[in-house]
C-alpha cells in the first residue's frame, strides 16, 4: 500500500499550481462551470451562510457571493498561496478566506450551503472521519452539501493516459464512499449523477442533505452568450466562442482580466504559460 504524502508536500503542490487556477478563472473551465450549475440549482433558496471547502484562488466563492449578494461567504483552503491570492482578488467582495483544514479551524454555527468542488478525492483516507464529523456539526436540518469529483473510471483513465494530472492524493470515490459520508453526517443522498464534461461520464456530482429535496424548483437563468454559442456549435463552437466573445463589451473574460490587473497587478502574459 502506498504511503500518504506529508501534509507539507501536499500544501507545496497546491501552492505551486495557483497560476493555472488564475488562468481557469480568466479563461473559464468547463468542469468548474458544470459544478456551478449544480451548486446554483441545488442550493437552498437564498442561502444566508455559504462555505466553500478547497476554494483554490476563490473563483467559485466569488460567483456565489455575486449570485447571492446577501449570503455571507466563507472559503477555506490548505494552500496559503491560494488563500493569499484569493484574498487579494476577492477579499474586497467581503468574502472571508481562511487557511487550514475544516476540522482544525473554528467555524460556527452552521452553513446553509457547503461546497467541495474537486476536493473530496484529495482528502487522505485517515482524514475522512474528522472531516465528516466537522461537516456534520456545520450542517443544519436544511443545509445542502454539494460535492463534485472524478468518477473512478475517469481516474483510472487519467492514471493510464495522463498521469501528470494526478495530484499527490487522488482517491477513487465510489458511491459507497458517499454513502459513508451521508451516514457520518446524518444526511441522505439527494442527488448522485454522472456528468460528461470532457469525456463520457468523467465526473460525478452528489448533493447531501437532511430533508427530502422537495419544493425546490431549479431556477432557469439566462445563459451566457459564450455558453450558448459553445453549446450550439459543439467543440468547434468553443474555439469560435473564445475568439468572438472577447470583442463584446460585456465579456466576463475582459472583466476578469481587469480584476486580475487591478487587484494583483498581473497581465494575461503572467498567467498564460
Ligand atoms: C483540485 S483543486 C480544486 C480547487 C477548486 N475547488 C476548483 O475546482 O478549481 C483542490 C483544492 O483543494 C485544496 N485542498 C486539498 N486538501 C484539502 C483539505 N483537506 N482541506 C481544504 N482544502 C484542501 C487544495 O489546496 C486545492 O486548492
Amino acid at each position: 500500500m502506498s504511503s500518504v504524502p506529508s501534509r507539507e508536500s501536499v500544501r507545496r503542490y497546491y501552492d505551486s499550481v495557483t497560476t493555472r487556477k488564475l488562468r481557469d478563472f480568466v479563461d473559464g473551465n468547463a468542469r468548474v462551470e458544470r459544478a456551478w450549475e449544480t451548486i446554483r440549482s441545488r442550493a437552498p433558496l437564498e442561502p444566508q451562510r455559504t462555505l466553500e471547502i478547497g476554494c483554490g484562488v476563490g473563483q467559485l466563492s466569488w460567483q456565489m457571493r455575486r449570485h447571492w449578494p446577501h449570503s455571507e461567504v466563507t472559503a477555506l483552503d490548505i494552500s496559503p498561496r491560494s488563500i493569499e491570492l484569493a484574498r487579494s482578488l476577492f477579499g474586497p467582495e467581503r468574502i472571508e478566506f481562511v487557511t487550514g483544514r475544516l476540522e482544525e479551524v473554528d467555524l460556527a454555527p452552521t452553513f446553509d450551503l457547503i461546497t467541495m468542488v474537486d476536493v473530496y478525492e484529495h482528502i487522505a483516507q485517515p482524514d475522512r472521519a474528522p472531516l465528516h464529523a466537522a461537516l456534520g456539526r456545520l450542517m443544519s436540518p436544511t443545509s445542502r452539501l454539494v460535492l463534485t469529483f472524478p468518477t473512478p473510471r475517469f481516474l483510472r483513465w487519467l492514471r493510464e493516459h495522463d498521469p501528470a494530472n494526478i495530484q499527490p492524493i487522488d482517491e477513487a470515490i465510489e458511491i459507497q464512499t458517499i454513502e459513508a459520508l451521508a451516514r457520518d453526517t446524518r444526511t441522505s443522498i439527494l442527488l448522485y449523477a454522472e456528468q460528461s464534461v470532457w469525456h463520457n461520464g468523467d465526473y460525478a456530482h452528489a448533493v447531501l442533505g437532511r430533508e427530502p429535496d422537495l419544493g425546490h424548483v431549479p431556477r432557469k437563468e439566462p445563459q451566457s452568450r459564450r455558453a450558448m454559442v459553445a453549446r450550439s456549435l459543439g467543440d468547434a463552437g468553443r474555439v469560435v466562442a473564445s475568439r468572438i466573445l472577447p470583442w463584446q463589451r460585456n465579456d466576463p473574460r475582459a472583466q476578469r482580466l481587469t480584476l486580475l490587473r487591478e487587484r494583483l497587478g498581473y497581465t494575461y502574459d503572467d498567467i498564460a504559460r
